[in-house]
């Protein structure tokens, strides 16, 4: 079920103690008060001409923040990926990726309709990893029979969880090593890097190409950042413009991205604090099972009985608050519009929901 769906039935008054409470997913955040003054002063230009300086400063500051030669904006973090794999693959390629990652289930497989790439899915394991072993074992052999193996699409974080720096170094060198480049969908991985005190420049070190989000966690309206090789970049702004995905003045959302990156990186910690305090809340209320081991950033996942699924999403709506249909396990996840006391009204509202049953 789309997590998306009867967010309208939630009883919203706009401020106090009935504010609304969204904890579909951190994509939900309404812009601030300083975000939006930075975006009505921003000064833009035609960026089809090259002529935004807000849109080419944001991008001269993701590729310095990700220790690439060059980035290019674009709409979303779909839109990212989608440039990233068809910049590296040409028809009748493929792409390895583990069968979670949201560019194999979540994007509409673009990359084949679009771009006439196939990708070869992998499992990954119970944090979201893949194994070197399995990149190795999926990459074909040079035969007529075979599609050509060119790339290895990562995910950092993956659900929530940070992957670990040694894999992902390790993955790298065994996509290296056969000559496959390798792209992260880093649409958080702003969270890593907080979650872990590492730049990014070091968790994306052995990565050719790498996406990031400005509108999950760091609270931006719109938009995504793609980074990798200078040549690479130049052909995937071709390839922006082929999908009208080529922006006029764009520093007017530029501006916000900008914003986020100035002031919302290090209050991330305060959403990872947050779901930790909401998942071990939760865990606590008999009749709920939370998955502890799986809250490492702003992410948690709720399992409650299947029957109660849909009455607690009714009681929660009343009380404002937003929880995704996903079933059966529900997605929660904190954010800029989250509080502290947010937190506990949720706890309240959760608990008081047992007490009844
Ligand atoms: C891990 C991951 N990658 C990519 C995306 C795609 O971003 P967008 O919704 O901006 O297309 C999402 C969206 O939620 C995501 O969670």
């Amino acid at each position: 079920m789309y997590a998306g769906m009867n967010a309208e039935k939630v009883a919203s008054t706009a401020n106090g103690r009935n504010r609304r409470i969204d904890l579909r997913s951190d994509t939900v955040t309404q812009p601030t008060e300083a975000m939006r003054e930075a975006m009505a002063r921003a000064e833009v230009g035609d960026d089809v001409y090259g002529e935004d300086y807000t849109v080419r400063a944001l991008e001269e500051k993701v590729a310095a923040l990700m220790g690439k030669e060059a980035a290019v904006y674009v709409s979303s973090g779909t839109q990212s990926n989608l440039l990233g794999v068809l910049s590296h693959c040409q028809r009748g390629e493929e792409y390895l990726i583990g069968d979670v990652y949201h560019v194999f289930k979540s994007e509409a497989l673009g990359t084949s309709v679009l771009g006439g790439v196939a990708c070869y899915p992998m499992k990954t394991d119970a944090g979201g990893g893949l194994d070197p072993a399995q990149v190795k074992a999926g990459i074909k052999p040079d035969d007529p029979h075979s599609p050509i193996t060119r790339l290895l699409c990562l995910e950092n974080t993956v659900s929530g969880r940070v992957q670990d720096q040694d894999r992902i170094e390790a993955l790298a060198e065994t996509a290296h090593a056969a000559g496959l480049m390798v792209h992260l969908d880093g649409a958080r991985l702003m969270n890593a890097v907080v979650k872990t005190g590492k730049p990014a420049t070091e968790l994306v070190r052995s990565i050719d190409t790498v996406s990031l989000c400005l509108s999950k966690g760091l609270g931006a309206p719109v938009g995504s950042v793609l980074s990798g090789p200078k040549d690479f970049i130049k052909r995937a702004r071709r390839m922006r413009k082929m999908l009208g995905g080529g922006m006029r003045q764009a520093g007017v959302i530029a501006a916000a991205g900008l914003h986020a990156l100035d002031h919302h990186v290090e209050r991330l910690a305060e959403d990872h604090v947050n779901a930790r305090r909401l998942a071990e809340g939760l865990a606590a209320i008999p009749g709920l099972t939370v998955d502890l081991d799986d809250v490492d950033t702003n992410m948690l996942f709720i399992r409650p009985q299947p029957d109660d699924i849909d009455p607690l999403r009714a009681h929660l709506a009343e009380r404002g608050i937003v929880l995704s249909g996903q079933r059966p396990k529900i997605r929660v996840v904190t954010h800029l519009d989250v509080t502290e006391q947010d937190v506990d009204r949720v706890l309240e509202a959760v608990a008081e929901f047992y007490r009844g049953r």
